[in-house]
């Protein structure tokens, strides 16, 4: 089965050599081809170059492509998409004046969330689950993370991470899984943190690791949720399991969260609205993808990740929805796109390299997405007929989006 794209306005990140990051001043780079067309041979891009040169080529399906823009499908690192319910009733209360804290304090938040997930069956959970990810794969998303963390109790917990693998079973995108077990401390152990760590490390982790329910190990490193302390014993059980790290650090406050994620080889440190020195010096140190998540922001009136900091410093960064029912209820990555370009002052380009390639390395997934390359995998985004990439985020309110195609298929 063989696809041709032509007549393409603009292909973009289209690169001859593989790629699977780009850093500091490379991220200002988005190489494009005016006028160019593209094949897909299965599941694979395996060729693709100036509409001059594609007279003698041979397809069973073509899409004429005139006036639209092709780019890579968004890669979206960090997710927390399965979920029971909403939380409604508290974005009104935040709007009448509590903060996000306030409403942690009184038992809401993660507890909220945990509450209704262990009171919604494991049938209905990936109803729901199926709905929102059918949904950011109309808006463009080929690839995505999706955290445990609203269980917080073995058996709900499990619960989550096999809703994960039934997503992954069912959907034609990649479906990373993370086991964030440390997200909150439940209502039993409130006195007793040791004791749900314990239970964290003992339980849950050797669990998850037995039904190879989890590739990534997250807690939220955050003040009034997990210290260095704790989150490195975590991290350390879950090495021992071979679950690699990646992170909740400084949403809220810098405590050296950054360095211990970078310590543990983390793939990626995520958050980061609060930001030191010492946490770029450990950064330009690694391998390790800072990811910002500006929705979260938006959503939370809290401030954005300093992206400009980052990507001066000569850091690569990734951008990513955070998807879940208390910070961000959105799974937007075109509003992800325009907001990192308005609030953090992002350039398109950088913006771009950061929710395509850099997020794609950000699930470990780059030498295979994230770019269009020759022996990489088809998954696209062609766009309505726009004036320039530019309006990707600039006409931030628009649905650009025409077609998703995932391993060289319609979606
Ligand atoms: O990434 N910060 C921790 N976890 C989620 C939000 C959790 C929630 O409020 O449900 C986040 O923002
Ligand atoms: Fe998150």
């Amino acid at each position: 089965m063989t696809l041709l794209i032509t007549n393409i306005k603009e292909l973009l990140q289209v690169r001859d050599h593989h790629i699977t990051i780009v850093k500091g001043d490379d991220m200002k780079v988005l190489p494009i081809l005016k006028n160019a067309y593209l094949l897909i041979e299965h599941d694979t891009i395996v060729e693709f170059g100036h509409m001059d040169n594609c007279k003698d080529i041979e397809a069973n399906e073509v899409i004429d492509a005139t006036g639209k823009i092709v780019l890579p499908a968004w890669c979206d690192s960090h997710t927390h998409l399965v979920y029971a319910g909403d939380r409604t009733q508290e974005f009104v209360d935040r709007i009448n004046g509590l903060s996000y804290e306030d409403i942690a304090n009184r038992g809401g938040g993660i507890l909220n969330s945990a509450e209704q997930l262990q009171n919604t069956s494991e049938d209905e959970l990936y109803k729901q689950a199926s709905k929102r990810l059918t949904e950011v794969i109309k808006l463009g998303t080929g690839a995505i993370e999706i955290k445990s963390g609203y269980g917080l109790t073995v058996e709900a917990e499990l619960k989550m991470l096999r809703v994960v693998k039934q997503l992954k079973h069912e959907f034609p995108i990649i479906v990373k899984s993370t086991l964030l077990a440390a997200h909150a401390i439940p209502k039993e152990f409130k006195d007793n943190k040791k004791g749900f760590i314990d239970l964290v490390v003992n339980e849950m982790i050797p669990a998850v690791a037995k039904e190879h329910l989890a590739e990534y190990i997250d807690v939220f490193c955050e003040k009034g949720y997990f210290d260095l302390e704790d989150t490195a014993r975590v991290l350390e059980a879950g090495k021992a399991h071979r679950l690699i790290p990646k992170i909740h650090v400084n949403q809220f406050n810098a405590f050296g969260g950054v360095a211990l994620g970078v310590d543990y080889n983390a793939l990626s440190v995520d958050h980061l609205e609060e930001l030191n020195p010492e946490d770029i010096l450990a950064l330009q140190k690694s391998e390790t993808m800072p990811v910002a998540l500006p929705s979260c922001s938006y959503f939370l009136s809290i401030p954005y990740t300093p992206g400009r900091e980052i990507i001066d410093a000569g850091l690569p960064l990734a951008l990513a929805t955070d998807y879940n029912p208390g910070s961000t209820p959105s799974g937007n990555m075109n509003f992800v796109v325009s907001t990192a370009c308005i609030k953090m002052k992002l350039t398109p380009e950088e913006a771009i390299n950061a929710a395509t390639i850099n997020g794609a390395y950000a699930m470990g997934i780059s030498k295979l997405y994230g770019s269009i390359c020759r022996g990489k995998k088809a998954n696209l985004i062609i766009t309505k007929a726009i004036p320039s990439y530019y309006h990707l985020p600039y006409a931030f309110g628009d649905n650009f989006i025409d077609t998703v195609i995932i391993n060289g298929q319609k979606f």
